[in-house]
């Protein structure tokens, strides 16, 4: 995602506003870091914005979470709270939702791994099997913070973990499925797929493991889901899915 164009400041206070995905690896404990799922909460709570806004939006919320903790870190009731006060409906309901199915990976520590490997998107197949061998498998959150830190697209890292069982985000079926859920996916009914797929997932002899994800970085092309490591969107990727579910 792209960096904030804000100006530098003088002060040694955090610029939290201008980079955000940076503030939280280099900032010692206290002033400007992160704690909990403060930082996953926080970007789950920008990925509803429409994407062209969400530099904007990441600039002013991040002011306001400033103000929040005064000095101090960031901590998941300053995001709570921002939720509850700014953001109207339906996105509040949809990020609250979204926070109550948040898995229990510690961004820290994805973000110490991170960082422990310098380099590009060249160092990102070496990222995933160090969270590997952390989490046992590669998580989304984990997915969003490579992706920031690395300048990596998403649909990019959701490709890598799906084709290579060397990256497992769970166990395998025969097929892996990724629907974007994210506002611009939602709009074009991306609810109706996941809700058909999710009962499909859940059968018996369901072959498909399936994950919700915020944006797989094709928004114009919406609705976007990944089968295997394949992209698909618009009618392709209402094709595919019928097609999965036998319709
Ligand atoms: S919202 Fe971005 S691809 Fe779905």
């Amino acid at each position: 995602m792209s960096a904030s164009k804000k100006p530098r400041g003088k002060k040694s206070a955090p610029d939290k506003a201008s980079s955000p995905a940076v503030a939280g690896a280099s900032q010692p404990a206290g002033q400007g870091a992160w704690t909990g799922s403060s930082r996953a909460m926080f970007e789950l709570m920008i990925k509803e914005v429409p994407e062209s806004l969400q530099d904007v939006f990441r600039v002013k919320l991040m002011d306001v979470l400033g103000q929040k903790a005064k000095g101090g870190p960031y901590q998941e009731s300053h995001v709570i709270e921002i939720v509850n006060e700014i953001v109207p409906e339906p996105f509040k309901s949809n990020i609250i939702k979204g926070f109550a199915t948040m898995g229990g990976v510690d961004i820290s520590v994805v973000e110490e791994i991170v960082a422990s490997i310098p380099g590009g998107q060249e160092s990102v197949p070496a990222v995933l099997h160090a969270l590997r061998g952390r989490f046992g498998c590669v998580p989304e959150e984990a997915l969003q913070v490579v992706s920031q830190k690395k300048n990596v697209f998403m649909s990019t890292l959701y490709r890598l973990v799906t084709s290579f069982q060397a990256f497992p985000t769970a166990t395998p079926k025969k097929y892996a499925v990724s629907v974007c859920d994210g506002t611009g996916c939602h709009l074009k009914g991306s609810g109706s797929m996941l809700h058909k797929l999710q009962e499909k997932a859940a059968a018996p002899d369901g072959n498909i493991t399936l994950e919700k994800v915020r944006c797989l970085g094709c928004c114009d092309l919406s609705p976007a889901v990944m089968v295997n490591g394949e992209l698909y969107s618009g009618d392709d990727a209402q094709a595919r899915i019928s097609e999965l579910l036998g319709e």
